[in-house]
């Protein structure tokens, strides 16, 4: 890329161009960094900043008008224990307007684990208030929220301000999801909440205006670790995985096995009839973190989502699962998972499954306007495994075609989720652009890429070099600026 250049304009928020500032919150000592043993690229960032005019490579697309917002774990000062990947949510926020990058900004979400209260009460029942919200964060009926799939959402502001739980005047008495799944013709939201005791699985709809106007429980026979789902135009699909909770494995963060004998099923439920039964469908068993997308076709619901063999699955599980140490530098990466694909025919109750690509791929993005419907574009990272040492690349696969091209990002590079921004005016499914944040392996630096999600082998038309090494997270999203509220 060339054309760098600067800012020119002091900062929206009243900072100085260019500079950096602290909030109260205290800084993480080394030793507990060290204590951590975590890849730099993991390791919590010790305060809160804000900077603005950031330095920007290439050109931003003048039509990048809002902010991407994108939460992850990071400890808190003095936290000590703990497994690999928790800690209280971090939000971190980078405001593009007018082919300017105008500012980041990182918050905690304070929910009642920052404000140190236990996740249990003294009745032995889950608060749920009290849970990081450090999964995801989306954005529904202008309100923001960061969620975790074992809390209420937690309301934010645009500026990342922590509002507070949100249980929707009452109504949400169960966990929510960290992805749930908007449908585009209608605006609904759909989610569900479940809990290591019943009711198992809890199915929610809110509406366009972000009321909560719809929840049901889904028979399932015991609480499974269900981290994702998928909709359809008519349909819920339902992963029951047999990912049991186990109270044994209290104490290893979330207490969830592998459960042999649980089997392995997809469910499919008519969202449009309140009462509508599951019919449900044996598959091989797996596990899936991330849908890619569902849609129907001719009758028939098809799932694209991530797929972990067993095997697989279990040596991820065994690292996610222990409390933190050291790994060694020569440990193989594991959790290799594949976007496949399970057909389900709910005329003669039978489901096909298929695998779709070979190489190792999660966080599975799509143009959210498909969401539901048929859509041929799915994009994907690559070398994001834990302790993978295999360059870190953004693939987009064409699913009509059964082909995939990819933007390889060098081998100091680790990236995060491509969330697919859409392009203004008429276009392509794939006319847009995807939005990630890609951190240098030992945690010093990192950028905001923008790519042309068309041609995505051109590699990234703008970097956004951001004020400090953002730890690699989980999700986020993309909130254009006329539903933000605030600058
Ligand atoms: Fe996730």
């Amino acid at each position: 890329m060339t054309n760098r250049r600067r800012g020119t304009e002091p900062g929206a928020l009243g900072g100085a161009r260019g500079a950096v500032r602290r909030t109260g919150i205290p800084v993480i000592d080394a030793e507990t960094v060290a204590a951590y043993g975590l890849p730099g690229h993991l390791r919590s960032v010790p305060d809160e900043i804000d900077a603005h005019d950031l330095p920007v490579t290439g050109a931003l697309p003048p039509e990048l008008d809002g902010r991407y917002i994108r939460n992850g774990p990071n400890l808190l000062p003095g936290m000590s224990g703990g497994h690999m990947q928790t800690g209280p949510g971090m939000l971190h926020g980078v405001r593009l307007r007018g082919g300017r990058a105008e500012w980041y900004r990182n918050r905690w979400v304070r929910t009642g684990v920052f404000e140190g209260r236990s996740l249990v009460r003294p009745d032995g029942t889950i608060d749920l208030t009290a849970p990081s919200a450090n999964t995801h964060v989306v954005h529904h009926a202008g309100r923001v929220f960061a969620l975790v799939e074992v809390g209420l959402p937690q309301e934010v502001t645009p500026d990342l301000a922590t509002v507070g739980p949100c249980d929707f005047g009452g109504r949400l008495t169960t966990a929510m999801t960290a992805h749930p799944k908007q449908d585009p013709a209608t605006g609904d939201l759909h989610f569900f909440g479940y809990g290591m005791r019943p009711p198992f699985l809890t199915y929610h709809r809110l509406d366009a205006r972000g009321d909560l106007v719809h929840s049901r429980e889904v028979a399932v026979p015991a609480g499974t670790m269900t981290h994702d789902f998928a909709i359809t135009e008519h349909y819920v699909v339902w992963l029951d995985l047999p990912m049991t909770f186990q109270p044994a494995l209290a104490g290893r963060g979330m207490p969830y096995g592998w459960d042999d004998a649980y089997g392995a099923r997809l469910g499919v439920m008519r969202h449009d009839r309140p009462d509508a039964p599951v019919q449900w469908f044996e598959i091989d068993p797996c596990f899936v973190f991330h849908v890619a997308n569902a849609h129907e076709d001719a009758g028939r619901i098809v799932l694209d989502a991530v797929r972990y063999s067993p095997g697989e699955f279990a040596a991820l599980w065994e690292l996610l699962s222990r409390a933190v140490e050291p790994p060694s530098p020569s440990a193989p990466a594991v959790g290799r998972a594949r976007l496949h694909r399970w057909t389900l025919d709910p005329a003669r109750g039978t489901a096909r499954e298929e695998p779709l690509d070979d190489r190792a791929v999660e966080y599975p993005t799509l143009d959210d306007d498909r969401t539901g419907r048929p859509a041929r574009h799915v994009y994907a990272v690559t070398g994001t495994e834990p302790l993978s040492r295999d360059e870190c690349a953004i693939v987009k696969y064409d699913t009509a075609a059964g082909t995939a091209v990819s933007c390889p990002l060098g081998p100091a590079t680790m990236i995060g989720e491509a969330v697919f921004v859409p392009a203004g005016g008429p276009r392509d499914e794939d006319g847009g652009w995807l939005v990630a944040i890609a951190t240098t392996r030992d945690g010093t630096a990192s950028r905001l890429l923008v790519l042309d999600a068309a041609d995505l082998p051109a590699g990234p038309v703008a970097a956004v070099d951001l004020p400090r090494g953002v730890p690699t997270g989980f999700h986020g999203s993309w909130i254009p600026a006329p539903e933000e509220g605030r600058t």
